[in-house]
Order: C-alpha cells, then structure tokens, then sequence
C-alpha cells in the first residue's frame, strides 16, 4: 500500500498575510485521512506557515534548496536552514530547469543532500510540448531519471511527480491515459536504477492544472498516488476538494 500526497505549490505568491490566511483556511484538511498533505510556501513565508500548521498534520516543503549544507552561496537556502523548517522539497521543477539552469548534475547532488538532511525530495520531471509532439516523451523522462538518480541510494516511497511542461499553469492538463502511460514508464525505470522495491513503493503524483473538476481522472489510474498543484493550491476549497479526491479515490 502506497500513501498518497496532496501537494500544494504557492510558487512566488502570497505575502505573510496572505500565506497566513490561506493557512488558517487550509483547517480542514487535518480531517482528511489516508493521504499526506503537503505544501510549499515561499521560503520567507515557510516558517510562519509552520508555526500556523503546526498542530494540522499538513507537512512542510521548500520549493527549492542548494546542495551544500553550508558556505559562501549568496541568495540560496540550504537544506541544513530548510530542514528546520519543512520536511519535504520539490527539485527539479520545470521553472528551475528553465528559468535557473536547474540540470541533472545539480539535482542529483540535491536529492543526495536531501536524504542525508533528513528531507524527502519530490523529483519534478515532464517534457516540452516540442518534445511530446516529436514523440520524445519517453526519451525524455528516462533522461531526466537517470541523470538525476542514477548511482543515488533512493529509499522506498520515493516520490517523483510527472509534469508535462506544456500542461503547467496552461488550463490544458495531460488526460488520465497519457499521465497513466508517463506513470507506468517513470516506474520501470526506477525498477532499472534502484530495484524492483522502490519501483513498487514510489509515489508518483501528476501535476498540470490539477483542479478539483479533473482530479478524480489522476486519481483513478493505478500508477498515479496523488497531485502536484499549483494555481489551484491557492484556493483553499480546490485544495481540500482535490486533497479529498485523492484520499478516497485511493482508499477505494
Ligand atoms: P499548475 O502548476 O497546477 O498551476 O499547472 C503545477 C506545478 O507547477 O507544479
């Protein structure tokens, strides 16, 4: 049995206020169960969030880190400062790749500081619209999966979240077939780099204008075990709907 997630990317939104105010509005997921919900406020806004969520059982993420513990990085987080404030970290997320250079031998380096920091990563991989339309999909994802992980000690339950470039923050999102085929790859794969046991305990999420009108279509296919959310993480009531949608389609 795999736990599911529900995770919600602020990205660069919401000012203390606001993050505040969401936050005490994200209340009732703590009745949710059956699902590990998590999200990722801006770092200036994560510790406050934390201290909101505190007694809620929703889990903290950095959207970010450097790989180094500690030193001379001006303007990085590093996951020693991350980890005591949050427990998870997106990397790889296709607005580090493109807009900060974000590559494979970086993140590699970050998914290894991760583990040893005591922070689950969530591995973002997807291709461009120029990728998919060239039939490049599968290329693609074996490429980012071995860049970032091969020769890494991954631990069971291990999450990566597909994503295709062209369906995050579009309204386009990928259908449940072609999320489900990206699954089912990102699976074998991790079979071929780190064994049969955390190909089958891996949490795989799809993300890419998740709402909750088209949640129940991801949550429906047996490789997907969750979202990665984005825009609609910012509405507390899209959030707990898609949050629900995930819990139940999975304990079903
Ligand atoms: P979106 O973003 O839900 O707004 O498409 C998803 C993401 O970037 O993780």
């Amino acid at each position: 049995m795999r736990t599911p997630i529900s995770v919600g990317n602020w990205k660069m939104h919401a000012t203390n206020a606001e993050a505040e105010q969401l936050a005490e509005s994200l209340a009732g997921l703590s009745e949710v169960d059956g699902v590990t919900t998590v999200v990722a406020p801006g770092f200036l806004q994560l510790a406050r969030v934390a201290e909101r969520l505190r007694s809620s059982g929703i889990e903290m993420a950095g959207q970010n880190m450097h790989f180094a513990a500690t030193g001379a990085f001006t303007g990085e987080v590093s996951p020693r400062q991350l980890a005591e404030v949050a427990s998870w970290v997106i990397l790889g997320h296709s607005e580090r790749r493109r807009y900060f250079c974000e590559n494979d031998a970086a993140l590699k380096s970050k998914i290894e500081a991760a583990r040893v920091h005591g922070l689950h990563s969530i591995l973002a991989i997807g291709e461009r619209a120029e990728e998919r339309q060239a039939g490049h999909t599968q290329v693609v994802l074996q490429r980012q999966l071995w860049g970032a992980l091969e020769g890494l000690d991954i631990p069971e339950g291990f999450v990566v979240a597909y994503e295709p470039v062209w369906a995050i923050g579009s309204g386009m999102p990928a259908t449940g077939e072609q999320a489900q085929d990206a699954a089912a790859l990102i699976r074998a794969v991790l079979a071929e780099l780190q064994g049969d046991a955390v190909a089958t305990s891996a949490r795989i999420l799809y993300g890419g204008s998740v709402k909750a009108e088209n949640i129940a279509e991801f949550a429906a296919q047996p490789d997907l075990d969750g979202a990665l959310v984005g825009g609609a993480s910012l509405d507390a009531e899209q959030f707990l709907a898609i949050t629900r949608a995930i819990a139940g389609a999975k304990r079903a």
